[in-house]
C-alpha cells in the first residue's frame, strides 16, 4: 500500500552545480518539487549566484528555501543528487571518464554519509552505471538506496524517435533502452508496444523495416556524441530525467522508471548496476523489472554487463 502521507517538508541536496547539477535544480524549481534545495559545489560562488538566480523562479512555480549549501545540509535531505564529475568532450565515451569520476565520487560520497545522511542517492555522473555502483560500495548503503540514472535518458531519446516516426505522444511508446548507459547499450525492441499493440507490428504498418529500427537505436545510442560535437555538452534531458526520479521517490510513486538498478540474479546477472525498468518509491529501487527479454536481447544484455564489470573491477581495484 503506497504510503501518502509522505513528509510534508522535503529536501534534496545537489552536488556538483555544473551543466546537469543547474540545469536539474532549475527542473527541481520549476516544477515545485521539494520545499527546500541546497546546492553544494567546490566553486561555492557558482552555489551561490545559482541560488540567488533560482529562487527568483519561485513567484512562478512554488515557494522553495533554495540556497548554496555544504555537506552538513545532506543530514536531513530525503534525497542526495550527485551530478559532480567531468562530462565526456569531444571524441570520449563515458568509459573514459572512469578513472578521474571515480575519485570525485569517493571525495563526495564519503561526506555525505559522514554527515549522517540515511536517504536516498541518485547519481547521474559518468560512466554513471559504474559510478552508482562505486557509490554503493563507498557509502555502505543498502544497495535499493542508490538509484543511477541508467538508460532513463536513452529510453526518452528512443521514445522521441519512435514517436516521430509513428507520429504517437512519446509518452505512450512503450520502449526500453537497457544495458549501460553507453556504447553497449541495446533497444528491447521485442517487448515494446503502443497501445499494447506489439511496436514491430505498428512500424511495419508504417513501412519502418527492422533496418530502419536498427538506425533509431544506433542514432539514439549515439546522440549524446551529437549534442555533445554542437554544444559542448548535454544537460537538459538528463537533468529532467533526474527530476523525474526524484519526483518518484519524495512522492512515494511506485513508478516504473528506465534506472541503473542493482541486480541479483534477474537476467543472469548480478552483482552489477545496469539500465533495466524498476519500481522507484521512497524506499529507492523497490524491485527491479525483470523485461522478457527475446535470446538475442539476453546476449546483448550479457555483453553490456561484461563490459562495465571488466571498467569496474580494474577501476575499483
Ligand atoms: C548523455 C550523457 C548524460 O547521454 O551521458 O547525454
Amino acid at each position: 500500500m503506497k504510503n501518502l502521507t509522505t513528509k510534508t517538508h522535503q529536501k534534496v541536496v545537489l552536488v556538483g552545480d555544473g551543466a546537469v547539477g543547474s540545469a536539474f535544480a532549475y527542473s527541481m524549481v520549476n516544477q515545485g518539487l521539494a520545499e527546500e534545495l541546497a546546492i553544494v559545489d567546490v566553486v561555492k560562488e557558482r552555489t551561490e549566484g545559482d541560488a540567488l538566480d533560482l529562487e527568483d523562479a519561485q513567484v512562478f512555480t512554488a515557494p522553495k528555501n533554495v540556497y548554496s549549501g555544504s555537506y552538513d545540509d545532506c543530514k536531513d535531505a530525503d534525497v542526495v543528487v550527485i551530478t559532480a564529475g567531468a562530462a565526456q568532450k569531444p571524441g570520449e565515451t563515458r568509459l573514459d571518464l572512469v578513472n578521474k569520476n571515480l575519485k570525485i565520487i569517493k571525495a563526495v560520497v564519503k561526506p555525505v554519509v559522514d554527515s549522517g545522511f540515511d536517504g536516498i542517492f541518485i547519481i547521474a555522473a559518468n560512466p554513471v552505471d559504474i559510478l552508482t555502483y562505486a557509490t554503493w560500495k563507498f557509502s555502505g548503503f543498502p544497495k535499493e538506496k542508490i538509484i543511477g540514472s541508467g538508460t532513463s535518458l536513452d529510453t526518452s531519446r528512443l521514445r522521441v524517435a519512435l514517436a516521430n516516426k509513428l507520429d504517437v505522444d512519446p509518452r505512450n511508446v512503450e520502449a526500453y533502452i537497457m544495458g549501460e548507459h553507453g556504447d553497449s547499450e541495446f533497444a528491447a525492441y521485442d517487448e515494446a508496444t503502443i497501445g499494447s499493440k506489439p511496436l514491430k507490428t505498428i512500424a511495419k504498418e508504417h513501412g519502418i523495416s527492422d533496418d530502419d529500427l536498427a538506425k533509431i537505436e544506433d542514432d539514439t545510442r549515439n546522440k549524446a556524441y551529437e549534442i555533445i560535437n554542437r554544444k559542448g555538452a548535454t544537460f537538459y534531458g538528463v537533468a529532467t530525467c533526474l527530476m523525474r526520479i526524484t519526483k518518484a521517490v519524495l512522492r512515494d510513486e511506485n513508478a516504473v522508471l528506465p534506472v541503473g538498478a542493482p541486480l541479483n540474479g534477474e537476467y543472469g546477472l548480478d552483482d552489477i548496476f545496469i539500465g533495466t525498468p524498476a519500481i522507484i518509491n521512497a524506499k529507492g529501487i523497490e524491485k527491479v523489472i525483470e523485461v522478457p527479454l527475446s535470446d538475442k536481447e539476453k546476449d546483448l544484455m550479457a555483453k553490456s554487463a561484461a563490459t562495465l564489470k571488466k571498467v569496474t573491477a580494474d577501476g575499483l581495484a
